[in-house]
């Protein structure tokens, strides 16, 4: 595959127009190329000539290669580059649990299920309101754990009135028949919290008897019926090596429709020396399932010709409103020094497009961050997971460490290889979450 990395146009083609395409790195004329082939492959340079031009052509097409003699141009990317629209509102209900994952970004500390605070209804039901003017389509009702909140399904219940998407992320605790069913009927999806297919290795990092609950969870929603039940997991040290599929089997056993895997984000304190995964394994694992997917994929004669870029959605596609009312960049940026405004005080919109914390993350591009800028990358990574960053570095603009970077560069690889043989899954059975 030939692909640029400023455009990201691709094409596929075999061994001698690969050839072909590599002399091309330096300008070069038509004639030129067919000679270089002609003496490759033993054919006479009239026979290659017009077989080179054909190719040429249709590289120049696809935007692979430049007709011209001008040096290309990277275009720089800017904050106007991508129009600021709020695709995904995450609402937190609460941030009380009734559990203590050890991982979680949520609360770092001894989480009780009476700490914490919870969302005024009303001011959950203005958000809501306020939000279908900022064009949000999807609602993630998250927390804490949002079904401890005490008006919980009704607000499930009005996003669903309102259009919305609603993908409600809860651990299972509180799926019960009435909750299960009202829930259910609201929502688009329901995401279960659920790390492995065994319960040892899940109530390690989630706590004694959570995964026969949230196993139980999902069997319900299943019954219930009308919303799509996925089973979401983190990949930590301790669970990593279970392999994609028996944790699929599983899940799908009690009736998840999907399930995804995402590495554990790291919270730059004492934890991440007990959670971090260990990358190598993993990576070796990724790299082998994506050679025997591109072996197996066909490419198809009518291809989708778009790879779509990526960046962190904090601000952009994605925003958060904390169980204070507090409007933050993302999920995993929840911190004081990211409040952006409180809704007690002033409008959603207002606080989305003017608040100077949210204009000024979006102003930051992958040419800001240090050894991305060159990074061949750069534009389908658009480099990573800002909270991820800011969590180990205490600065918004680092570069995420090496092993997330090298995880970053493979999902590329797979979603490149993915779009152009049009038969591969979008996306590698793990994705880069928050
Ligand atoms: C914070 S929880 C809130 C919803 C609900 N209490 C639950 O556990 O599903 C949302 C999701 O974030 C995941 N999560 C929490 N901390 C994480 C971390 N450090 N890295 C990756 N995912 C994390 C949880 O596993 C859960 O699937
Ligand atoms: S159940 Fe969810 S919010 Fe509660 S501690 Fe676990 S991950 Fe965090
Ligand atoms: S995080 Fe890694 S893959 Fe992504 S742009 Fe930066 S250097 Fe490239």
């Amino acid at each position: 595959m030939f692909w640029d990395q400023e455009t990201v146009a691709w094409t596929l083609t075999d061994d001698t127009g690969a050839s072909a395409l590599e002399s091309l790195r330096r300008p070069q004329t038509v004639h030129q190329v067919a000679v270089k082939l002609a003496m490759q492959t033993g054919y006479s340079v009239s026979d290659v000539r017009p077989e080179v031009a054909r190719l040429i052509d249709s590289a120049v097409r696809c935007g692979v290669v430049e007709a011209d003699r001008e040096p290309r141009r990277a275009p720089e990317p800017t904050a106007t580059d991508c129009a600021p629209h709020p695709a995904f509102l995450y609402l937190h209900l609460t941030s009380r649990c009734n559990l203590r994952c050890s991982y979680c970004y949520a609360s770092p500390g001894p989480n009780k299920e009476r700490e914490g605070r919870d969302i005024p209804f009303e001011v959950a039901r203005e958000v809501l309101h306020q939000a279908q003017g900022l064009g949000v389509e999807n609602v993630v009702i998250t927390g804490g754990e949002p079904l401890l909140h005490p008006r919980a399904v009704e607000l499930i219940e009005e996003a669903k009135r309102l259009g919305y998407r609603v993908n409600l992320l809860t651990n299972g605790l509180r799926i019960e028949r009435p909750v299960a069913w009202r829930s259910a009927i609201a929502c688009e999806q329901v995401t279960i919290s659920l790390d492995s297919a065994d319960p040892t290795l899940h109530d390690l990092h989630r706590g004694h008897g959570s995964h026969r609950r949230a196993s139980r969870a999902i069997a319900v929603l299943r019954k219930v019926g009308f919303c799509h039940v996925v089973a979401a997991g983190v990949l930590t040290r301790h669970n990593q090596h279970e392999r994609h599929e028996d944790f699929e089997t599983y899940a799908r056993s009690l009736g998840a429709e999907r399930v995804s895997r995402a590495p554990y984000i790291l919270q730059g304190d004492a934890r991440d020396a007990w959670l971090r995964p260990h990358f190598a394994s993993f990576l070796a694992r990724l790299r082998q399932e994506l050679d025997v997917a591109i072996e197996r994929a066909r490419p198809r004669e009518e291809r989708p010709g778009l790879v779509w870029r990526d960046r962190c959605g904090a601000a952009f596609g994605v925003v958060a409103i904390g169980a204070d009312g507090v409007v933050y960049p993302c999920q995993g940026l929840m911190r004081p020094e990211f409040a952006a405004g409180s809704l007690r005080e002033e409008p959603l919109e207002r606080i989305y497009t003017q608040a100077p914390v949210l204009t000024e993350f979006r102003a930051i591009t992958v040419a800001d961050i240090p050894g991305c800028s060159r990074c061949a990358y750069r534009f389908l990574c658009g480099g990573g997971c800002r909270a991820l960053a800011y969590n180990v570095t205490r600065d918004i603009t680092a570069p995420i460490p090496g092993e997330y970077c090298a995880l970053a560069q493979l999902l590329a690889q797979w979603r490149l290889w993915g779009t152009a043989l049009g038969q591969m899954p979008l996306s590698a059975p793990a994705e880069v979450p928050l």
